[in-house]
């Protein structure tokens, strides 16, 4: 594998020396465009939150920042990625307020019906089976939970199409196969939005 590809490869599932470099980039990277997708969600109260492919764990910080009362548990099915978010969240995994763990979209093992809010910010694009783990999130929101859905491509753009080509596994989306997904595994009241200038595209779905 050529080493562009070997690292552009590692966002799919960060490993090695490589993936340590993606993970740092990643959560300065994707920092704007996450927040972004955040100032779309409605105001709620979390209390209990999970954070799903949280990569470097930059975006459960923030989750913990914006939602003081909440609790957040990440989770990624990449060793390195868990080791780097714990790193990253270290002080408030201290203070109880958050947990880092492996985990596996597809399969989810968490409590069910447990957390009102689950985030998804670059990372679907890798999930094997889309309805599937849609559906593995809903079984674990509580009635009402609302589920977001952050990504940097809106399925059009050439960038993320090239990225397509090179890294095996990813998929882009439009947002309006998002959503049909969404209400196939049982969503409602979705929402999407797109940026002014970018390609960026949040979906907010309610379980
Ligand atoms: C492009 S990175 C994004 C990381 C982080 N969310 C961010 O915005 O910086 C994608 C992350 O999703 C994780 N991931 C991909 N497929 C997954 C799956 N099926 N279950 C759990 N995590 C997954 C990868 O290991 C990786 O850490």
């Amino acid at each position: 594998m050529g080493l562009f590809k070997n690292y552009v490869s590692q966002t799919r599932k960060p490993e090695g020396f490589l993936g340590k470099m993606m993970i740092k980039g990643m959560n300065s990277g994707h920092a704007k465009m996450a927040d972004w997708g955040l100032s779309h969600f409605p105001e709620i109260n979390p209390h209990e939150i999970l954070e799903i492919g949280c990569g470097g764990g930059r975006n459960a910080g923030e989750l913990l920042k914006r939602y003081t009362k909440a609790k957040v548990t990440a989770i990624d099915y990449s060793p390195l990625s868990v080791e780097q978010a714990k790193e990253y969240n270290k002080t408030a995994i201290e203070s109880g307020r958050c947990i880092v763990q492996e985990g596996n979209v597809s399969a989810l093992t968490l409590e069910t019906e447990n957390y009102d809010l689950a985030t998804a910010f670059e990372t679907i694009y890798f999930w094997p089976g889309l309805k599937t783990c849609f559906s593995e999130v809903a079984k674990v929101l509580t009635p009402g939970g609302y589920f977001m859905i952050v990504n940097e491509s809106d399925g059009t753009d050439a960038a993320s199409l090239k990225f397509e080509k090179i890294i095996d596994g990813m998929k882009t989306y439009t947002a309006e196969q998002i959503i049909n997904v969404l209400k196939e595994a049982g969503f409602s009241e979705i929402k999407s939005f797109h940026h002014e200038s970018k390609p960026w595209i949040t979906v907010i779905a309610k379980k």
